[in-house]
Order: structure tokens, then C-alpha cells, then sequence
């Protein structure tokens, strides 16, 4: 079944034609109102020539257009967007073909039967931080383990959530045959679970990526009879009851913005209303329903609704069992106001239980 999820990556791009080029003896500005006027452009010669041409459509667009208010930043964002995925550069036999190029391991990984196309440049600089990332892996304070995330898929940042739940499932004193982690991402939550003795976890995710890459990160370790995967949404096809459901859902709520439909981050208007009424009828009845959230809407007045909360006043399926709070530690921030929001950010750990 795995077998024939298809991932989610750049577009390659095959042009009729052939591209304007740049290279260090093209004039810049000329290059920049060419993509202005949406004409495509292709990085010759030396991968810096794409990272020099970038800063200066930055720099240039910075002067062009007011970024003061919250709208002039979004159009900004957008139209810096929009005219840096026109920059263009070419992939043959799944290596960069300028000098100078970083080692993208996507490459083969991702396009295994395309030998010649073109990727956009911003589109491969993520692809190859995503390399970075999955290559060397991120050490996560709770595990041994480190994390391999794969491109495209969520992982953790910061960790003070991490170690609450650590701490929660230190004291758990219940049965531990079985758990759901409803959106598994890079895996981290199923694989706290499973260091403390869950025997079995049933793992779901939207996201193709995050079911390919714990698939293909598994193999055939014990971890991956541990560990079952379905790719859908919410509980998929996990019908039985379990003693532990898991959620460490998207923290903000997605408004009209084109550029938030990235469903690790932004949540819908059904998202939390369908997961209780799905998780109540998969939840045993001494079972723990714990759920991973943060104040970060709240305290930066996106919206004063709390979705858990909202459920344990008006759901009628839920009680609270304990709800454990910790100060997230911030890195070092630039404004005084985000100093200030990071100085009251707090992630929660919601633990409740059937009426
Ligand atoms: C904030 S991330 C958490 C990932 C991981 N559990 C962790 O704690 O690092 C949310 C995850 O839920 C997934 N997701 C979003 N909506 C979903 C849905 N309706 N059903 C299943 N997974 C969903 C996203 O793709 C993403 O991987």
C-alpha cells in the first residue's frame, strides 16, 4: 500500500523553449525586469550566481515596496514569491549541473525516473536544507535515537512539549498495549511512547511525506512491527479501542491567506470537532486522551478561541484529567516585542478522559 503514496516535492519544470540565462557578466537589473515581466530565468555557470541574484531581487523589491504594516509584508512575501520561483536551475542525472553545488540527496531520491528538468532555486535551497536536516538528524533530548526527518515533513524545533509529555509518561500507570498518534509527522511522540512500553502505536498522517519517510526510516527494525502506519486523515483505518490517543495537532487556526495551507501549522474550521468525535468512540473507557498545544494563538492575538477548552465546556464527551504547563525557552530573539511574546509563549499538555 505504502508502496504507492506519491510524495510531495518541487514540480519539475520542462520548458519549450530555452531560458534566458544569468550568469556574473549579465547585468542584474536587466534580469530582475525580466522576471517582473514573468519571464523565467536560468542560473548559469556557478550556484552562487542563483544566490547573488536572489539577494539582489530581494534587495531590490525591499526598495520598490513599503514591508511597514502586516498587509504590505504579506504582498512583499508574495510578490518576492512569486518572482523568485522564476529563477530556475537545471538537474541532470540527479545532480545540479552549475559548479559549486551543494550534494542534494533528493535528487535521485525524489525524481528517480527524471534524468533532465529545471527546479526553481528557492525550492532547491529548501531542498537542500531538508538534505542537511536528514542527513546529519536532529538529537532530541528525549530520545536516543536522532530524528531523520524526510523533506517535507514536520519536525521538531524546540522541545519543552517533548519533555512534558517525557514527564507525563514517566508517571502513566495505565495499560500499554496500544496507542494512536494521530499526525505521527517525523515520528517523535510514537517513538517517546515506545520508549516507555507501549507495545503497539498506530500512527496516521495527511501528509504523504511523513508515511513514506517513517516507512522508509523503519525498514524492517523491530521498530516497524512496533509501529503501524496509515496514510489519512484522523484516526484512518484504526477502528479499535485504545488506551492512549496522542495529538500534537497544528497550533494556529488558518485564516483566508493563501500561503497557510500547510496542515502541520494552520488547523481548519472541523479539524478539532471531528478529531473528539471520532477519538471518543476509539478511546477505552479508563483510557487518556492527550493532546499537545500551546497559548501561541492566544498570545499573539490570532484568536482568543482555544479549541481544547471549547471542547470541555460545550463537547459533552470529555473531562479534564490534568493539564501541565511549561515555559517555552526562547532562543534569543531581535524585537523587544517578540522578546515580550516569546517571554509569555507557554506550551500545554492536555490530558482528558471520558465523562
Ligand atoms: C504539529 S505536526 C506534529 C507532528 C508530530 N506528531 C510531532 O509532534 O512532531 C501536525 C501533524 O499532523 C498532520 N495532520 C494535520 N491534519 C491532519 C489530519 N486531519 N489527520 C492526520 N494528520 C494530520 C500534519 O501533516 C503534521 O504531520
Amino acid at each position: 500500500m505504502i508502496k504507492d503514496i506519491s510524495v510531495n516535492k518541487p514540480e519539475p519544470f520542462f520548458p519549450k523553449q530555452p531560458l534566458v540565462q544569468f550568469n556574473r557578466l549579465i547585468n542584474i537589473n536587466r534580469s530582475i525586469k525580466g522576471l517582473e515581466a514573468g519571464k523565467a530565468i536560468l542560473i548559469t555557470e556557478f550556484y552562487s550566481n542563483g544566490l547573488v541574484l536572489l539577494s539582489e531581487l530581494q534587495k531590490y523589491i525591499k526598495k520598490t515596496m513599503p514591508s511597514e504594516t502586516f498587509q504590505e509584508q504579506r504582498e512583499y512575501r508574495s510578490t518576492y514569491q512569486k518572482l523568485s520561483n522564476l529563477i530556475y536551475i537545471q538537474v541532470v542525472d540527479h545532480k545540479l549541473t552549475v559548479k559549486k553545488a551543494p550534494f542534494i540527496g533528493w535528487l535521485k531520491k525524489l525524481y528517480p525516473g527524471t534524468s533532465d528538468f529545471l527546479l526553481p532555486f528557492p525550492q532547491v535551497q529548501g531542498l537542500n536544507s531538508a538534505w542537511q536536516w536528514y542527513q546529519n538528524g536532529i538529537l532530541i533530548p528525549v530520545l536516543r535515537n536522532k530524528l531523520h526527518p524526510y523533506y517535507g515533513v514536520y519536525f521538531p524545533t524546540r522541545f519543552d512539549h517533548l519533555i512534558l509529555l517525557d514527564n507525563w509518561l514517566k508517571r502513566y500507570k495505565g495499560s500499554k498495549k496500544s496507542a494512536i498518534d494521530v499526525g505521527i509527522g517525523s515520528g517523535v511522540l510514537a517513538f517517546q511512547m515506545i520508549k516507555h512500553g507501549f507495545q503497539k502505536v498506530f500512527g496516521t498522517d495527511t501528509n504523504p511525506n511523513a508515511i513514506v519517510g517513517l516507512t522508509e526510516y523503519m525498514g524492517g527494525t523491530k521498530l516497524s512491527r512496533k509501529i503501524q502506519l496509515d496514510f489519512a486523515p484522523l484516526f484512518g483505518q484504526w477502528e479499535k479501542q485504545t488506551e492512549l490517543i496522542v495529538f500534537n495537532p497544528p497550533w494556529l487556526p488558518a485564516s483566508q491567506e493563501l500561503d497557510k495551507n500547510d496542515q502541520a501549522i494552520y488547523y481548519n474550521e472541523t479539524l478539532f470537532l471531528d478529531f473528539f468525535t471520532e477519538a471518543k468512540k476509539r478511546l477505552l473507557p479508563e483510557g487518556k486522551l492527550v493532546i499537545i498545544f500551546s497559548n501561541l494563538a492566544q498570545i499573539t492575538d490570532v484568536t482568543k478561541e482555544h479549541p481544547i477548552e471549547n471542547e470541555l465546556a460545550n463537547g459533552g464527551r470529555f473531562k479534564l484529567d490534568t493539564c501541565l504547563r511549561k515555559k517555552v525557552k526562547g532562543a534569543s530573539s531581535k524585537t523587544k516585542r517578540e522578546q515580550n511574546r516569546r517571554s509569555k509563549e507557554e506550551v500545554e499538555l492536555w490530558v482528558l478522559v471520558n465523562e
